[in-house]
């Protein structure tokens, strides 16, 4: 097909693009950023290697030494680009209380004028790269097709790594499919003859979502959840309110296989907040005493859950790779992650050995404790363990990340791309508490699980701009992903789970946990990573029924014997401090509750209040 745009630049897509109002927005975009050239990106290999092979030329890519990490490169960005922008980040619904009160609004007209002059020739002296992706396996009636333009290669070689990516979408497409459009600039445009620079980016930032009309538009960043639009934006923001329109459901959650040893297999859907483990704990490695358990990964971040005619969930990662925290993963914390990095890897922010591979704060722990005598830091510069004594420099930014294909990770479940999904047994919340949340407590229904999942918080890391350590309120570890009034939100779960029991359907299990509680000395009492596995089992024995858990104010406990303690050594006291629910404690995180739920007011749903007053009893406060 082919379409002049205003300037005179020919669209020209590729015979096997016939989907004509794709070629007509295509064509609308060109003439409004004026790029230099159009490139419709096919999704090959060759194409993936010539891109690279491009952005080490103009300085983005390093690549590293082919010896020790085959095909993979290492990007540094911007310092002032580093993190996805909460703050800058719009939900523009027509009505105000549709975004709600946790989502920044401004009205769609006035954002579209706003936005309009800054993607005027945003694009010129660039390439825009047309990026046709299925979010979910291709042609899965869970899956959703979306086409990014963006002005950036780095952009295009992640979402080909991140994404199924290429001429088969078009397939999918046919003449008239849909697609949800997902504009994207880095707002640099480059005069004639001006030379780039290594990570273009803009003061400015927007990163937004136009609910009603499924649209996306970023402007400014090249980093992660601003630039590659199908994670965050598309398969969050977008899909949470196609679930809601539609009787579905877009969590962030990852998604597990898990195999006991008689061959019976349980899937698990997990939401935490950012940098909380969430990729170590979708790739877990069973620890001793757990011979013949496997775990298997479908996701690590985004799960799309779907109820089906039977009753049950079913459940896809719309992802097809990782663009997981580097620092902190080493073969200790995370073995099969490792071992996805071991070739095909996008870096950014780590940083650079003296012998061409990637290093950051963590890996120490896979050479003895020994850290590097040197290397260059993720902002270029010398960093050594005198300088980094001296100034705390670290060499690796804390929210430095990997890009790989989920193909690379030795433990990836057999059903990962299966277009029918997996059906979902149990669900886990957890937010990193330091204290009052226990181990693991299970809902005594759908309603206690959503009112559990409605109030969770964590204290904030580096995936999140602002002060570190502070609790915020993350319900359902959605905080900056719902595209949509929160509470609404929380209602949307409650219908769902009425509507399927309604139906006589088992819903599945919902578990609260926190893995990160401490004791007084100051140290994180449970161990975690790996031994995580031990509250799994605990999670399945109670869906065949042999645990019988004991009931406490916020939901069923374990019991110490009920854990199976094989090859570690965990005191009952060290139990007793992980799983103690404090009465004291719980006042005051009931006021914090209180305090959500004023915030939240607007459309709260009555059952959260009724399970907050039957808490309060249970505590006898
Ligand atoms: C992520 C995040 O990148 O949650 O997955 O920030
Ligand atoms: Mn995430």
């Amino acid at each position: 097909m082919n379409v002049p745009t205003m300037q005179g630049l020919n669209v020209q897509a590729p015979t096997y693009v016939k989907n004509a109002r794709l070629v007509a927005w295509v064509a609308d975009m060109a003439a409004l950023c004026k790029p230099a050239r159009i490139h419709w990106c096919d999704g090959s290999q060759e194409e993936y290697d010539r891109l690279c092979q491009q952005l080490v030329d103009a300085g983005t890519f390093k690549r590293l030494n082919p010896a020790r990490r085959p095909n993979s490169y290492l990007a540094c960005s911007n310092p002032s680009d580093v993190a996805r922008v909460e703050g800058r980040t719009f939900i523009c619904s027509e009505k105000k209380e549709d975004a709600g009160p946790t989502n920044n609004w401004m009205a769609p007209a006035e954002m579209r004028a706003t936005l309009r002059p800054l993607f005027d020739g945003c694009m010129a002296g660039r390439t825009m790269y047309v990026i046709p992706f299925s979010m979910g396996p291709l042609g899965s009636p869970i899956a959703q097709i979306g086409v990014e333009l963006s002005d950036s290669a780095y952009v295009a070689v992640n979402m080909k790594l991140m994404t199924r990516m290429g001429r088969a979408v078009h397939d999918v497409m046919g003449t008239d499919g849909a697609f949800v459009p997902c504009m994207h600039t880095v707002g640099v445009p480059l005069a004639a003859g001006a030379k780039d620079s290594a990570w273009p980016c803009n003061e400015t930032k927007y990163i937004v979502h136009y609910p009603e009309t499924r649209e996306i538009w970023s402007y400014g960043s090249g980093y992660g959840g601003n630039a590659l639009l199908g994670k965050k934006c598309l398969a969050l923001r977008i899909a949470s309110t196609m679930g809601r329109d539609e009787g579905w459901l877009a969590e962030h959650m990852l998604i597990l296989g898990v195999q006991n040893p008689a061959g019976k297999k349980y899937h698990v859907a997990a939401a935490f907040p950012s940098a909380c483990g969430k990729t170590n704990f979708s790739m877990l490695v069973p620890p001793a005493g757990f011979d013949g358990w496997k775990v298997t990964t479908i996701g690590d971040d985004i799960a799309w859950i779907k109820p089906q005619p039977d009753g049950t969930l079913r459940a896809i990662n719309p992802e097809a790779g990782y663009f997981g925290v580097a620092p902190g993963t080493n073969m200790k914390t995370n073995p099969n992650c490792m071992l996805s990095l071991a070739r095909d890897v996008i870096f950014t922010n780590v940083a650079l050995t003296d012998d061409g591979d990637v290093w950051w704060e963590g890996m120490e722990a896979d050479h003895g404790g020994k850290l590097p005598e040197h290397l260059v830091d993720w902002k270029g510069q010398d960093w050594t363990p005198a300088i980094a004594r001296e100034t705390g420099a670290k060499a690796a930014h804390p929210n430095a990340r990997f890009t790989a294909a989920a193909t690379n990770n030795p433990a990836l479940d057999a059903a990962w791309d299966d277009p029918a999904g997996v059906k979902i047994d149990a669900m886990i919340f957890g937010g990193r508490r330091s204290t009052t949340v226990p181990l693991v407590t299970e809902a005594r229904d759908w309603q206690e699980g959503v009112y559990m999942a409605a109030t969770m918080g964590s204290e904030t890391t580096a995936a999140a701009v602002g002060q570190q350590g502070v609790v915020r309120r993350d319900p359902f570890a959605m905080l900056p992903f719902t595209g949509y009034n929160m509470s609404d939100y929380f209602q949307h779960w409650l219908n769902l789970g009425e509507k399927l029991q309604a139906h006589g359907a088992t819903l599945p299990r919902i578990y609260c946990v926190n893995w990160f509680r401490k004791g007084a000395d100051g140290k994180f009492v449970w161990p975690g990573y790996g031994e995580n596995m031990r509250v799994l089992k605990w999670m399945l024995d109670r869906i065949e029924g042999t645990a019988q858990g004991t009931q406490t104010a916020f939901g069923i406990a374990p019991a110490y014997g009920e854990i199976n303690w094989q090859g570690l050594n965990f005191s009952t006291e060290q139990f007793a401090t992980v799983t103690r629910i404090d009465a004291t404690a719980w006042g005051e995180e009931l006021k914090l509750h209180d305090a959500h739920f004023d915030k939240l007011a607007y459309h709260l749903p009555r059952q959260l209040l009724a399970t907050r007053a039957a808490l309060q009893q249970r505590l006898g406060l």
